[in-house]
């Protein structure tokens, strides 16, 4: 099957010049370029799916997607975790329409074949005639298209790319930066309960670019709601005590004079019991991660999946085509955190960065608008500037990766659309 025409790897690279800090709005609404991120990008890199506390028990299970795949992601009995296809391969209905739950089986509501949890058909009515009639009949070739899985301290990750490269590489010295959200205590960390699901009219790349250094427009946007909800404005930063790292396009951005500063969350709870516990994380982090946790500033791990370390907030931007997407958040806490901290957490980021919180509101408005207005049949010809920073690559002593100095910087932008640039071109079957 020849499948649609693509652009050529050359024009691609046209459409987004990094050396210029210049793209093309059409990569934010083309329908091609889209169907080739599903399939270029959403098909064959790592993408997150789940924390392991949100299916801590055997036969707990969700479900979420894999670009516009659905999937279940499973723990077996056996305590392994399985992420496969949520389509019967049958005639390929949804085999669970819940969303979350405990169970062993997926009975497919359409003709009854059922599943275990990894995918296997263990079941199916009137077998015996499938037996009689049907040749080639073979049950054990008839499980549920199955995703590669690896975790990385309880972040789970999967993809459907048997060539690509183990989790360890796709992640590289990012590991380093995540170890201070993930591992600043011994006890690991946990998803508070609950997942919110929202939808947002703009095209994914906008919020994983913007959670990925996009620093610059938190004192503009958000410098209002900030007053409103916490009680104080975003602030200056230092910039020379601020950088932007990246890896492999997965982007952090943060500052070294923030920690326990009053914009976490605006809860003095949370304040208290950062600084108490600075003096351990240093002892298990090394001085300069320890000023990180805590540190107001965001990120994007390479492709959709995004955080603010500091304000705790986790979330996925699933496409849903060229201007659509669906956003899954949830809290991320230290399982040993006590719960009034992780009640305080929960609360300040319910009216930070959820659908009906101050900051969301004032982030999702510029996102849509930008995706919309990049359509115009004049607009689109117009360029768009992503030239901030372009001598800020700096050697530091002890921060890996790809170091910036500055965070208001469209470093990790461009880093972003580099990685981008490089699956997009990839030589595919
Ligand atoms: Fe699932 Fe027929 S589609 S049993
Ligand atoms: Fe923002």
């Amino acid at each position: 099957w020849p499948g649609a025409p693509r652009p050529d790897p050359a024009a691609l690279r046209r459409l987004v010049d990094l050396d210029k800090g210049r793209i093309d709005r059409r990569v934010y609404w083309d329908e091609t370029i889209y169907r080739m991120e599903l399939e270029r990008i959403f098909a064959r890199t790592w993408l997150f799916v789940a924390h392991e506390s949100q299916v801590a028990k055997p036969d707990d299970f969700l479900t979420t997607y894999m670009g516009e795949d659905g999937v279940i992601v499973a723990r077996g009995q056996d305590g392994r975790i399985s992420v496969f296809l949520n389509s019967c391969t049958h005639r390929g209905n949804k085999i669970s329409l819940a969303e979350v739950g405990n169970r062993r089986r997926f009975t497919c509501n359409y003709h009854g074949w059922t599943f275990d949890t990894q995918g296997a058909l263990v079941g199916l009515p009137h077998e015996d005639i499938y037996k009689a009639t049907c040749p080639d009949f073979d049950k054990a070739a008839l499980g549920i298209h199955r995703a590669r899985v690896e975790s990385y301290k309880g972040l789970v990750f999967a993809t459907f790319n048997d060539e690509a490269p183990g989790l360890e590489q796709f992640l590289g010295d990012y590991r380093w930066y995540l170890d201070v959200l993930l591992d600043n205590d011994e006890g690991g960390t946990e998803f508070l309960p609950g997942n919110i699901k929202s939808r947002m009219q703009c095209n994914w790349k906008f919020p994983a670019e913007n959670f990925a250094g996009d620093s610059y427009h938190a004192a503009w946007t958000h410098n209002s709601g900030a007053m409103a909800m916490l009680g104080t404005g975003v602030g200056k930063s230092n910039q020379e005590r601020s950088y932007q790292v990246n890896v492999n396009g997965h982007g952090w951005q943060f500052g070294l004079d923030m920690v326990g500063n009053a914009m976490v969350l605006g809860e003095p709870e949370i304040v208290q019991y950062l600084r108490e516990r600075e003096a351990r994380v240093a002892e298990r982090l090394g001085k300069l991660r320890s000023r990180m946790v805590g540190a107001i500033s965001s990120a994007n791990l390479f492709p959709h999946t995004s955080f603010l370390p500091g304000q705790n907030t986790f979330r996925t931007w699933h496409p849903k085509g060229p201007s659509a997407i669906e956003l899954h958040t949830w809290v991320l806490v230290n399982k040993s955190a006590p719960q009034s901290i992780k009640d305080k957490y929960m609360k300040g980021v319910m009216r930070t960065f959820s659908p009906s919180g101050t900051l969301e509101m004032d982030d999702g408005d510029n996102w849509e608008n930008a995706t919309q207005t990049n359509q115009g049949v004049v607009t689109r010809a117009q360029k768009l500037h992503y030239g901030l920073g372009m001598d800020s690559a700096i050697a530091h002593e002890e921060l890996k990766g790809a170091v910036h100095l500055r965070k208001y910087n469209d470093t990790n932008q461009r880093a972003f659309f580099r990685r981008w640039l490089d699956l997009m071109c990839q030589e595919i079957d």
